[in-house]
């Protein structure tokens, strides 16, 4: 593997619902708004990051009150870009793998080769009812996101592609125009439940996790790499990171402090009570935000977890142990998403790459 393939990869959540991504009173300099989106995509592949990963809900939620869809906001951002992939998030049950596999063929025609999705299983029932889908059961719905992912391979990867599953059916079926992207344009998928993790093994490009300690991260990610091996399926991890990234460490846990002094205490128990729910709902139990605590969920991923929260040298050392368990990607959210991209971009990017370097020639030598 060349040393450029083995450098970490960076993602950034696309504020494209209201309220940034904390439920917190505190100022966040930080827009849903598409002229914002658009400015922060550019600013981001200036920086040097590789992924913008935007967000798929139809109603409002801790704080949420404004959600712009995640296709048709990607596509803003691939039109403002040149560089930078866009991961659109999308939700199976109210998409069908047909035209999910339709529109992200055009989009990849139109931005060359930039779109990629994000698989996301449902965890808010409530969202599900109003929108009138049926809900399933959390380990059936992770049934059901594996037959989207297949079905999906399959239409952009042959032709005459013929599927029978138990919620999903192809008949003959050629797609054309196929993406420009071989195989076909990435797929993630996110989740922590066991059922999110046999799907990782054995299906996704892409497994997107909670915030997390490196110990605990290691524990998931040994898990799904064991079980990928055995299914001869080659699979990278990306984690949340909340990045409070400051000249010095009692400025950034100041920061800390600050937003969770703020937290929109209902909003936050709010959305505890829906995602502890949605945590204890998988059979086994180990579904994100099953062990959440309140400061946990004023991050509603449980990003101040993965700790990226000091100066840059702290941040950049933390994120270089993380890929020493195996983590491939940083998804990193801002409080001010602008400013601070830029800064990571400025001091924690170079030091993150100047330790990868320093790893490679020990582990070369
Ligand atoms: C990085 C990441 C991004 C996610 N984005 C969304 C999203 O945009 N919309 C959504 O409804 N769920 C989203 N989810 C939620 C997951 O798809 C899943 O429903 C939730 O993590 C519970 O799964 P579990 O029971 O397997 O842990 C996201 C999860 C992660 C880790």
């Amino acid at each position: 593997m060349s040393e450029r393939q083995e450098e970490l990869k960076f993602a950034y959540w696309v504020p494209n619902v209201s309220g940034g991504l904390v439920v917190s009173t505190i100022e966040q300099r930080t827009d849903w708004s598409v002229e914002y989106n658009q400015k922060l995509a550019q600013t981001a592949e200036r920086a040097g990051f590789d992924y913008a990963l935007s967000q798929i809900r139809f109603t409002a939620g801790y704080g949420a009150d404004n959600q712009h869809e995640s296709v048709s906001f990607s596509q803003a951002l691939l039109h403002a870009t040149t560089k930078l992939k866009v991961l659109a998030a999308i939700l199976p049950g109210p998409w069908s793998p047909a035209v999910v596999a339709k529109q992200i063929a055009t989009i990849d025609h139109i931005s060359n080769g930039r779109i990629g999705i994000n698989v996301v299983s449902g965890w808010f029932k409530g969202e599900f009812t109003a929108i009138g889908e049926p809900w399933l059961e959390h380990d059936e719905r992770y049934r059901r996101s594996r037959e989207f992912i297949e079905a999906l391979k399959g239409i952009w990867t042959q032709d005459n592609f013929t599927y029978r599953g138990d919620f999903y059916r192809f008949n003959n079926y050629t797609l054309s125009p196929k993406p420009v992207q071989k195989p076909y344009p990435e797929i993630f998928q996110g989740g922590s439940s066991r059922a999110a993790r046999d799907n990782a093994a054995s299906v996704s490009d892409w497994y997107f996790t909670n915030g997390n300690t490196p110990e605990n991260l290691k524990l998931q990610i040994d898990d799904i790499q064991v079980k990928a091996a055995k299914n001869d399926h080659k699979v990278r991890i990306g984690v949340n990171a909340f990045v409070i990234a400051r000249d010095t460490e009692e400025e950034a846990r100041a920061v800390l402090d600050d937003i969770i002094a703020h937290a929109h205490v209902e909003a936050v128990h709010a959305f505890g009570d829906a995602a502890r729910q949605a945590g204890s709902a998988s059979p086994e139990g180990e579904g994100n935000w099953a062990k959440s605590t309140f400061e946990d969920l004023v991050q509603y991923n449980d990003g101040f977890r993965t700790n990226l929260i000091g100066t840059p040298r702290q941040i950049a050392e933390r994120i270089v142990e993380l890929k020493a368990v195996g983590v491939d990607l940083i998804l990193a959210g801002f409080l001010h998403f602008i400013e601070e991209v830029e800064y990571f971009g400025q001091k924690v990017l170079p030091l993150v790459r100047e330790l990868e370097e320093t790893a490679l020639r020990r582990k070369a030598a």
